[in-house]
């Protein structure tokens, strides 16, 4: 009975542990992601900055003739993020479609959702 009772509580003690072992990987899961994306955005700001600011200005402000990228209007226009990136990697930059890789287009798609107060996990 008292081995019992003992496995019981080792059991119990062992579940405890594991619970809080996964909130902490998941904490920091959900860290790392928010992290990854922050940085891609940032990434995203660097070629934008060499490869679109050009024709569409400082930030996205249109300034350089082509359309406004920071209204908000613009990623209401793409059903998502994914979305966003295709059209970035097949129709820019306009003056040279097709340069960029898949990643650099979602690097771009994501500062660009930033650009629009799109949150990452709220496609
Ligand atoms: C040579 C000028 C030029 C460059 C460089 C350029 N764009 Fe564009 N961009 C345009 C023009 C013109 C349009 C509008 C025509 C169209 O949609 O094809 C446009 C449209 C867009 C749109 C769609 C806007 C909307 O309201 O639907 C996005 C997004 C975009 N560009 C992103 C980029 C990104 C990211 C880069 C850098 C890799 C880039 N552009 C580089 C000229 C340019």
């Amino acid at each position: 009975m008292a081995l019992g009772k003992r496995l019981r509580a080792a059991a119990l003690g062992l579940a405890v542990i594991g619970c809080a072992a996964y909130g902490i990987y998941h904490d920091a899961h959900v860290q790392a992601v928010a992290k990854t994306s922050a940085r891609q955005a940032s990434d995203g700001q660097e070629l934008f900055a060499a490869m679109c600011q050009t024709c569409h200005g400082r930030g996205g402000d249109g300034s350089g003739g082509a359309p406004v990228l920071n209204s908000g209007a613009t990623v209401q226009k793409y059903q998502d993020t994914a979305a966003l990136a295709h059209f970035i990697r097949t129709r820019m930059p306009a003056s040279d479609p097709g340069v960029l890789t898949r990643p650099e287009a979602w690097d771009l798609a994501l500062f660009i959702n930033k650009l629009n107060h799109r949150l990452p996990g709220n496609p």
